[in-house]
């Protein structure tokens, strides 16, 4: 049975009658581009075949009732007067309604289903995908058109200012966004977009090192801090301003770590750029190097990789199959991508698998994944 129908039955058997809608909002892994968005640069992720789906039907009042089947938890909250009550996974939905409302949307109730087969805290985007999830559930509800480049700034600002978690705009612009069989390259300035076609022959594999970090909210404001700093010291609004002729002529004169956060961005920039290129070129090779660089890059210039990150990457990379690997979203634990041969990549799991819990004695989830279309709506 497809999630969908599964989400559509289980709203049946909950609230006693079908629902109206199926909305469906997908996780992301990131291929490139990584501590570049809130530096105005370029990233170049993919919307994975995870996602949050909500099956859901109007309730003709103000409430919002909901009922997460993974979690067996319920909730309802009122739009007339949205408080924040820590209840965690609601907090992100009302951040929406919120978010919506502050934007002068008139919004109505509903009453929905969730289910989620995206793991939660693995760096797969799931609160961005139950964001956008959220946000095409009071679309359709409230009948007003879905702008996908809106409600991804919606559910940043829902992120940001309701549930407080300071990030980028690359998440929600890929979970609303995304194309299938393609890499989304986002200018997280300009927000435009272009897709580049994933090149033939190649599968992205999601290794998750089954370590999950805490802090990690203080280190990656730490690192948008010391990317400020280097901006300033350069004279520009953000790094994404500073060529690497510029930053070679004067970053001496910056504090090692911010020399070396800056040094990051601005590569990192230029890698997604010629990323982007190497896809359109079908050329998986070079694509491949420049994936391995960026970790590099990430593990001794930004400093957020781990060493279970390290490891599995390094089990990834001893492949001949693997064209390239690096740890891929916040960094600090979670879940690294290898881009794999699609011929051998069942051998490839299985003996990445038995290398790092031989190494860590960790048991790592691997998934192969496809890239998949952005935000979605059914009407039943
Ligand atoms: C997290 C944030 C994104 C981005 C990445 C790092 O996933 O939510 O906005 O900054 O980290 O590239």
């Amino acid at each position: 049975m497809s999630t969908q129908e599964q989400a559509r039955l289980e709203f049946e058997r909950y609230f006693g009658h079908p629902p109206s809608f199926v909305v469906r909002a997908p996780g992301r892994v990131n291929l490139i581009g990584e501590h570049t968005d809130y530096n105005d640069g370029f990233v170049l992720p993919i919307a994975v075949d995870r996602a949050v789906w909500i099956a859901l039907g109007p309730t003709f009042t103000q409430k919002v009732i909901l009922h997460s089947l993974e979690l067996k938890r319920s909730a309802e909250f009122s739009l007339e007067k949205i408080k924040h009550e820590n209840q965690e996974w609601v907090e992100y939905i009302k951040g929406i309604a919120w978010a919506l409302q502050q934007a002068g949307y008139l919004l109505k109730g509903w009453e929905g289903l969730i289910t989620s087969d995206i793991p939660m805290g693995a760096g797969l985007s799931s609160s961005a995908a139950l964001e956008l999830a959220a946000a095409r559930a009071f679309a359709a509800v409230s009948g007003y058109p879905w702008e996908a480049i809106k409600m991804a700034q919606i559910g940043q600002q829902a992120e940001r200012d309701w549930v407080g978690v300071n990030c980028g705009i690359m998440d929600q612009m890929i979970s609303a966004l995304g194309q299938a069989g393609h890499g989304l390259l986002i200018d997280c300035r300009s927000l435009k977009t272009e897709s580049v076609p994933l090149p033939p022959d190649i599968t992205v594999v999601v290794l998750d090192t089954a370590t999950r970090r805490g802090l990690v909210d203080s280190a990656y404001n730490e690192r948008r801090e010391q990317c400020k700093m280097a901006a300033r010291f350069f004279g520009v609004p953000a790094l994404r301003d500073v060529s690497q002729t510029e930053f070679d002529a004067k970053a001496e004169a910056l504090d090692p770590v911010v020399f070396r956060r800056a040094r990051h961005v601005i590569k990192e920039n230029i890698r997604t750029l010629q990323a982007a290129h190497t896809m359109s070129q079908k050329d998986a090779v070079k694509l491949g190097q420049l994936i391995n660089a960026s970790h590099i890059s990430l593990r001794d210039d930004f400093e957020v990789s781990s060493p279970e990150l390290d490891q599995m990457v390094d089990c990834a990379q001893q492949e001949s199959a693997c064209y390239g690997a690096r740890l891929t979203g916040a960094g600090f634990g979670g879940c690294a991508i290898a881009l794999v041969h699609a011929d051998a990549v069942q051998k490839f799991t299985e003996t990445v698998t038995i290398n790092y819990q031989t190494a860590t004695g960790l048991q790592p989830e691997i998934y192969v994944c496809t890239a998949t279309d952005g935000a979605t709506i059914t009407s039943i």
